[in-house]
């Protein structure tokens, strides 16, 4: 049980609830969903199943357990180079992720003031884009959150953690839940369900592919370590096949029911669902200024969104400070002063990036989007692929059956013809056909 809120508490975060919608929205929707799905399916959950094992099997750090099972298996020491680049991966979507966990802690407050209410379309749109054409404020917010961040993983307060994680799953589907009634009273909530979920391939571009398979190794916390991590805690006994169905079941479904949420209530507003990184702090709030109650109900959900970021940005600093500490023999408490030290100025990128170094672009995004474009697209699958060909082709069969206690099932015969061919050529083709390489 504690492996699973620790693993859904990584997993149930922004990706789900502010990133899904919007990519949703940028990539013409059900398309773009379906891809999606089938992604989480048919690649995300054999990738997880794999990082679970290589921890279980490793019992060490991401990088050491796999730096051992090559060994076993008679393999290069380079795949160590496997961990390292999931433990770079995990620290540089750090940089963007406390950011906008700093839009969700501010919007405790305004929502908690009632700045909200009766306010129209429009000036609720002005709040957001006031605060963040505003550095400073922007700055404060994320400066809590790394702080926060190194705070908690410093002491390793794990117990407060798993508990917080367990008030939270239910707290965040409850109110998902109200938020979706809303959505059902706006008038336009069919169209919003249509632009989830009915198929229109022509909305979707290579580049969009790419984005789903991207989103589906982020929202499950995959390719980075984390997962590795988490499973060298795991019991014998436990069937990892299980756990990771409902990790990523808890995730899907979070995800789908924040865009049931979010897309009535964009169109019942005429706004644009393709708004981009601001569309859940713009939409939500227009559904708080106008429900019964709504600036508790607007509080209580930025609380919990603040929650949901926060456990994640523990997932996501741990693997840095665990190689830190590993790698130059300092105290915990130290190497988290110096992994936050250094995150919390690279933060300062993705929290300028709307304002004072708007001008500045890196393959004509912003700083924000190209450290996002970058972390989940490139690097996560990159990562993903890996995993499929070490634990597919590097280890021995025998090993990986045994630990995924999966013998008598046919479930092993399935993920091991995933892991050898369908997710690695998937992943490649994705790739070359969105770079353009190869067209259909
Ligand atoms: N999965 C989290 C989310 O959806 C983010 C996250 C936490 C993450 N740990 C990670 C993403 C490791 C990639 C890798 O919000």
């Amino acid at each position: 049980m504690a492996f699973i809120l620790a693993a859904t508490g990584s997993a149930v975060g922004l990706g789900n609830i502010w990133k899904f919608p919007y990519i949703t929205g940028e990539n013409g929707g059900g398309a773009f969903v379906l891809v999606y799905l089938v992604c989480i399916l048919l690649i995300g959950i054999p990738v997880m199943m794999g990082e679970i094992l290589i921890g279980r099997r490793g019992r060490k750090n991401a990088s050491h357990s796999i730096v051992d099972l090559a060994e076993e298996a008679n393999a290069s020491s380079i795949w160590a180079f496997m961990g390292l680049a999931g433990i770079l991966a995990s620290f540089l979507i750090l940089t963007f992720y406390v950011v906008v966990a700093g839009w969700s802690f501010s919007y405790i407050f305004t929502a908690g003031r009632g700045a909200f209410t009766d306010a129209s379309p429009e000036a609720i749109e002005s709040i957001f884009n006031d605060f963040l054409a505003n550095p400073m404020r922007l700055i404060f917010w994320s400066t809590l959150v790394v702080g926060a961040t190194m705070f908690t993983v410093a002491g390793g307060v794990k117990k407060g953690l798993e508990r917080a994680v367990t008030a939270l799953m239910p707290g965040m589907l409850i109110i998902l839940f109200i938020l979706v009634g809303y959505a059902m009273r706006t008038g336009s909530f069919m169209e919003g369900v249509r632009f989830l979920f009915a198929v229109d391939f022509s909305a979707l571009s290579t580049e969009g592919v790419l984005i789903a398979l991207g989103h589906a190794f982020f929202t499950l916390s995959l390719a980075s370590g984390v997962m590795i991590t988490y499973g060298s805690y795991l019991p014998e006994n436990v069937s990892i096949f299980k756990t990771t169905l409902a990790v990523a079941a808890a995730d899907t479904a979070v995800a789908l029911l924040a865009g049931l949420a979010i897309f009535p209530i964009v169109f019942a507003n005429g706004l644009e669902p393709g708004a981009g990184p601001g569309l859940i702090f713009v939409t939500l709030p227009i559904a708080f200024g106008q429900m019964p109650f709504g600036a508790f109900f607007g509080t209580l959900f930025f609380v919990m969104l603040s929650f949901a970021a926060f456990t994640s940005t523990i997932s996501l600093l741990e693997p840095a400070v665990a190689w830190t500490v590993e790698r130059f023999s300092v105290t915990r408490t130290r190497a988290t002063i110096i992994t936050g030290s250094i995150l919390w100025l690279l933060s300062l990128g993705p929290a300028l990036s709307s304002n004072k170094w708007s001008h500045i672009t890196i393959f004509k995004k912003s700083i924000f989007d190209a450290i996002d474009y970058l972390t989940a697209n490139i690097m996560l699958p990159l990562g993903g692929l890996l995993v499929a060909l070490f634990t597919a082709w590097i280890m021995k069969e025998s090993v990986t059956r045994e630990e995924l206690e999966l013998e008598q099932s046919s479930v092993y015969p399935m993920w091991r013809f995933v892991m050898r061919y369908v997710a690695p050529i998937a992943i490649v083709i994705v790739f070359l056909n969105a770079i353009g390489i190869i067209t259909f």
